[in-house]
């Protein structure tokens, strides 16, 4: 198992979210608490996704946060200029990758690899455009299909790679797939669902393509549960996503066995500086509960296992 790239601090963002290279600048200008960047999930051709509205998010308290993004990208050409002239002073760069079949996601990876310390394989996506013949959908809930993409992935680079689970699977069966075909760590996980937003207004769905994923809040035991079972079973590397929007969030994931947090949701409707402020807050709350201990020593502190220094080589 190759090792994932030291993070300083443990916290990235969640692909999807605040994650294009001119925004991973304007978050270091602005001094976020980000030991790594996640990409855009970057598909094999270009794609322009769903028509709007593709996201459900409302500032009310206990407001779902769902989307039908469908996997926009740019094309691969210009993830590669992009990519090719982000400098990041402190912090790695994972880039996410996806594919409509296990050989389109071999081909993103060997374009990809050479820009990023990692690459996280998304393999779950509950959203399509209409009419799109894609693995997306399924992908993640076969672990033979998930273990072959990750098998393609792992000879058409030599960078390490996260296997990143959808919650809606038999995600261990999926982990384990993974891990054996060349997976160095898992992402726990991606959002939840589809499920449904009705307007009371027009009494239709709110999402274009009607239903979305799940994220925030409401996804969070859910994906706190697949990073204790994901760490109880293997004990790997896992990166945890799923409704981290404050220091307690982290911590619970953490003890649950994460070595890296991720934060997506709890960005939306926040600007730069604003986001690079939450991180801070996060980092500082999360050292604050430290008080004084390590953070590799936190890692999985909710098995009663001594746990073992999981974060870097
Ligand atoms: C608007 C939006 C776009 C997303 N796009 C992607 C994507 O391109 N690739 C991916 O792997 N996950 C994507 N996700 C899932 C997130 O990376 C994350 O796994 C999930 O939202 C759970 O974290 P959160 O609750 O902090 O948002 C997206 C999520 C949202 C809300």
């Amino acid at each position: 198992m190759k090792p994932l790239p030291p993070i300083h601090p443990p916290l990235v963002n969640a692909s999807g979210i605040l994650s294009y290279p001119e925004v991973f600048r304007a978050f270091e200008k602005a001094g976020a608490c980000l030991g790594g960047y996640v990409t855009k999930s970057v598909g094999p051709v270009e794609k322009a996704g769903n028509e709007n509205p593709v996201v459900v998010y409302s500032e009310e308290k206990d407001a779902p946060v769902l989307n039908s993004l469908a996997l926009p990208t740019q094309s691969p050409d210009d993830w590669e200029k992009d990519l090719s002239t982000l400098r990041l002073e402190r912090s790695r760069l994972i880039v996410s990758i996806y594919g409509g079949t296990p050989e389109e996601f071999a081909q993103v990876a060997e374009r990809m690899a050479p820009f990023a310390d990692a690459l996280e394989v998304n393999l779950g996506c509950p959203n399509k455009v209409p009419g799109e013949r894609t693995i997306m959908e399924s992908i993640g809930q076969v672990p033979s299909l998930s273990g072959e993409v990750i098998r393609l992935v792992r000879a058409a680079c030599e960078k390490p790679i996260v296997a990143k689970l959808s919650p809606n699977s038999d995600y261990l069966a999926v982990a384990e797939a993974c891990l054996a075909a060349g997976a160095d760590a898992l992402g726990c996980g991606n959002t939840l669902g589809p499920g449904l937003a009705i307007d009371l207004t027009s009494r239709q769905p709110i999402l274009a393509g009607t239903t979305g994923g799940v994220s925030g809040p409401a996804l969070k035991p859910i994906n706190l549960r697949m990073t204790y079972e994901a760490y109880a079973r293997f004990q790997c590397p896992i990166i945890a996503y799923g409704g981290i929007a404050a220091w307690r969030d982290a911590v619970e994931y953490t003890m649950a066995g994460a070595c890296v947090l991720g934060i997506g949701t709890a960005f939306l409707g926040k600007g730069t500086h604003e986001s690079a402020a939450l991180t801070r807050a996060i980092w500082e709350g999360v050292l604050a509960y430290l008080d004084g201990l390590s953070f590799p020593d936190l890692v999985g502190a909710a098995h009663g296992l001594s746990a073992p220094d999981l974060t870097h080589a």
